[in-house]
């Protein structure tokens, strides 16, 4: 697998996880258009290597998960290249959703803007005890562009969402938590709590893990069941499944072959 990228850092441990970190520390981890062209690339790589089981995703430095898509770079733009970015963040960040891998964000300080949408891409999220997430885009005549109006209701409900969004103020990391943004607040290591969640589903069976994803994301849309039921009965196909039951039944620990 490519792990050479201008604007990001990968490493792959011996479990399968991947740490995938946006490295742009002096401008906090902004997304310019070389952070997009990069993460692309390297989600499309570590979907296709069989090595990688699971993906976290944060920031270089102390002080920022990202700060936002670039400020600076989309500052001249204008109706038709706003809508393209926008889209193209969409297409990004949609193809880190459907990775059939679990991804977590270990958000580990600011996650604001197009960061903290990058963040509800992600199928979990742990925050620093120092996270601060937001939706700021009203305070520069903007509405949230790169995903959060459709992923942060279903997070968080349609109207904490429209506060965060038209208020753009911010949250600690405990408000954040309970309101459902992130998933827990890391009681010490971000990074090393977000392996610990992530070893933990790794220890489960991989299609498994992936059909829930898969089944969990159609929530609310009117073919929801229908793919659940269709996700639960392809998975009676697997070796998987067969090994879960008869682990199960011989009262030992399953050993899953991800087939
Ligand atoms: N874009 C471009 N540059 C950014 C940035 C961003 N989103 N966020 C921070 N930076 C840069 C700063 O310009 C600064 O660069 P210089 O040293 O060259 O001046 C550097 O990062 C450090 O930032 P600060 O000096 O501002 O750090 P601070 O500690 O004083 O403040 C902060 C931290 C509160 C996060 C502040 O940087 C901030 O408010 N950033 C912008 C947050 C924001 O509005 N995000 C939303 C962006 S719009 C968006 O994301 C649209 C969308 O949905 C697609």
């Amino acid at each position: 697998m490519n792990t050479s990228y201008q604007t990001l850092l990968l490493e792959i441990d011996d479990a399968g996880i991947c740490v995938l970190t946006i490295n742009r520390p002096d401008k906090l981890n902004a997304l310019n258009d070389q952070v997009f062209k990069d993460l692309d690339k390297a989600v499309s790589s570590i979907e296709e290597d069989d090595e990688v089981k699971g993906l976290i995703i944060t920031g270089s430095g102390d002080k920022a998960f990202v700060a936002g898509a670039d400020i600076k770079e989309f500052s001249e733009f204008k109706k038709d290249q706003a809508t393209k970015l926008s889209q193209r963040g969409h297409r990004v960040f949609q193809k880190i959703e459907d990775l059939g891998k679990p991804v977590i964000a270990a958000v580990n300080g600011y996650a604001l803007g197009g960061g903290c949408e990058l963040a509800l891409a992600c199928h979990l999220r742990i925050a620093s005890a120092t996270a601060i997430m937001g939706l700021p885009e009203v305070s520069l005549g903007l509405i949230p562009g790169y995903g959060a109006t459709q992923r942060l209701p279903k997070l968080v409900g349609e109207a904490k969402a429209l506060e965060l969004v038209m208020t753009g103020r911010f949250a600690k990391a405990d408000e954040a938590a309970q309101i459902g943004l992130v998933n827990k607040v890391a009681e010490e290591d971000v990074l090393q709590e977000s392996k610990a969640m992530l070893k933990s589903i790794l220890k489960q069976a991989p299609i498994a893990i992936k059909n829930a994803i898969l089944a969990i994301r159609e929530s609310g849309s009117s073919s929801g069941y229908e793919t659940e039921a269709n996700l639960f009965g392809d998975l009676f196909n697997t070796a998987d499944f067969k090994e879960g039951t008869t682990a199960f039944l011989e009262k030992r620990k399953p050993d899953f072959s991800g087939k």
